[in-house]
């Protein structure tokens, strides 16, 4: 084993022409437009981060939580276009996974499609948690009651316990069965959503397309309702003070607004089911993250303003502000888009994964059978099977909050990747340029980041020593206890200055290099049990791969 075997790559053209005309690609039904990919993309990420998440996002951050969201969109937007770059250069499922084979090679290609089972199946666990704190409101109201301990996870009831917390954690523990000693708590409507939404699938892409695309009518229609009603109880002095908790709090709650970001990019696992992937996929990943930074700004002002942010740390903020303000019949309606907003994200990131999977298991690099295509309903059938158990299982075992962190460590580190990627790639010709150019495929505008990015990286440094002067002095304070905030964004620092030297010298594209920098920002803001649990993470990957992996690449055996 060597380390230029780790390294081997797959060129795109090879990919492409395997997607074109190999075996497994063409078992997969052509059907998707720009229109279906951008209602797939906001399908995916309006959910669970804009009706759950946003509520302790906004706590920790108070009405200041509007700069992360900005600071998000601007890291996820530069991401897309990377993604986009990728998606039209290899238009085959797989997103960054295939991107990481094309760019750094399969050892990076594994680690991504092992961060991405975070995204995506880790993610529709913390989902379909969300799904069902909604869904059991929504059918109280109706009269329709579940007991406590069939509606909540065990760990979740186990800490109210410890806690003394009266709430329904408690309830559920004092109530619930008990077993050969074993208490039965389980969050019964969260697996139930999971096995249908896993049918659903299985049976196929355009059965589930065209459920997504009602669904997300029906979500952004509720929104835009949310927004409008919401406005009129604006009280512009809930807006003061803007940032109660400093940036340490804004930053606090990164993950959680960083996930309601999370989605565009599951557009890019849909190449093989476009019409038109390379011009399409790109526009489809744009718009829909454009159309929805835009509706998580206003929706930010719109509950920050209309209570103080210290009544938002709730599970489900958005009907909490309508109950606030005794705004009943909204409650009813929010609770319904909730519902739907988070069950066609659990439909696209259920789609999305067996589909990585797949990709990855033409390559050599998981078992055969993921890459099975059934032969009736033309999807990947046991990969497909394989993601209901992969989130069904930790259903009863992990808790809401364990699971956000999970996600949006593992995704933003995909991103970085994905980012960092694109500035490996190899120019191409002006003959492939004027190629791209002519049949209307996105490329990724070229500017040169050599005076550029160090300029930024210098005036930066002079505007935190004018207006945080002791910021690097304090950021250098390794003792024990702050070593774990400071450390991270240590790191980030050098790279920042490794970065500004590698653009000087090697004329690096300054949109990827501004997506790689602006997601390591965002890493910065992760806790370090974080750090720790990805850590574990990626080390049970690498064993996977040199044990199963590394001996079965297809490139491996093709020597
Ligand atoms: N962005 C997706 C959500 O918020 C993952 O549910």
């Amino acid at each position: 084993m060597s380390i230029s075997n780790l390294l081997r790559k797959k060129s795109a053209n090879a990919i492409v022409q395997e997607g074109g005309d190999g075996e497994p690609h063409s078992g997969l039904n052509k059907v998707l437009t720009v229109r279906d990919l951008t209602f797939f993309g906001i399908a995916a990420i309006i959910g669970g981060g804009t009706f759950s998440a946003i509520g302790n996002a906004c706590f920790s951050g108070g009405p200041a939580v509007v700069i992360l969201y900005i600071m998000c969109a601007i890291a996820c937007g530069f991401t897309a276009m990377c993604y986009a770059e990728f998606a039209s250069r290899v238009p085959v499922s797989g997103s960054a996974y295939t991107y990481a084979y094309v760019s750094f090679g399969e050892l990076f290609a594994w680690i991504i499609g092992w961060a991405l089972i975070m995204e995506y199946s880790i993610g529709n666990i913390y989902i379909a948690f969300s799904w069902s704190g909604y869904f059991t409101n929504l059918i109280e109201i109706f009269n329709i009651h579940i007991p406590e301990w069939l509606t909540i996870n065990y760990k979740s009831a186990q800490d109210a316990f410890l806690a003394n917390n009266g709430d329904e954690g408690l309830m559920a523990w004092q109530n619930a069965p008990v077993l050969g000693g074993l208490k039965i708590i389980f969050d019964l409507p969260a697996v139930v959503i999971n096995l249908l939404i896993t049918y659903l699938v299985y049976r196929g892409t355009k059965e589930s397309k065209n459920f997504s695309n009602i669904m997300v009518y029906i979500k952004l229609a509720i929104i835009a309702l949310v927004i409008i009603v919401g406005a009129f109880y604006i009280d512009i002095d809930n807006w003061t003070p803007f940032m109660p908790n400093g940036f340490s709090g804004v930053m606090g709650g990164v993950s959680a607004v960083f996930f309601a970001y999370i989605g565009f990019d599951a557009v890019s696992t849909l190449a093989e089911e476009s019409k038109n992937p390379q011009r399409d996929l790109p526009k489809g990943m744009i718009y829909s993250l454009v159309i929805c930074t835009a509706v998580f700004i206003v929706l930010a002002l719109v509950i920050t303003g209309m209570v103080s942010y210290e009544l938002l740390g709730v599970s489900d903020p958005l009907a909490e502000i309508f109950a606030l303000k005794g705004v009943k019949w909204m409650l009813f309606i929010v609770s319904i888009a909730a519902v739907v907003a988070m069950t066609s994200v659990l439909l696209v990131f259920q789609m999305g994964q067996p589909r990585i999977w797949m990709t990855m298991s033409r390559d050599g690099l998981m078992p055969k059978r993921f890459s099975s295509i059934h032969t009736k309903y033309k999807t990947p059938g046991f990969a497909t099977i394989v993601t209901g158990l992969v989130v069904g299982i930790p259903i009863f075992f992990t808790d809401e909050n364990f699971v956000l962190d999970f996600t949006s460590i593992g995704t933003l580190f995909a991103f970085v990747l994905v980012c960092g990627g694109v500035l490996m790639l190899s120019p191409q010709s002006e003959s492939e340029l004027a190629e791209r150019a002519t049949k209307g495929k996105f490329r990724i505008p070229y500017i040169n980041s050599k005076y550029i990015f160090p300029l930024m990286v210098i005036l930066g440094t002079v505007l935190i020593n004018i207006y945080v002067p002791t910021f690097f002095t304090s950021v250098l304070d390794l003792s024990y206890g702050k070593m774990a905030t400071n450390l991270p964004m240590i790191v980030f620092l050098v790279v920042c200055v490794v970065m500004a030297v590698l653009s000087f010298i090697k004329n690096l594209s300054l949109i990827p290099l501004l997506g790689l920098v602006s997601c390591c920002y965002l890493l910065t803001g992760m806790a370090v049990s974080n750090w720790i649990w990805f850590g574990i993470w990626l080390v049970i990957g690498l064993i996977f791969y040199f044990v199963y992996g590394y001996k079965n690449s297809k490139l491996n055996l093709s020597k």
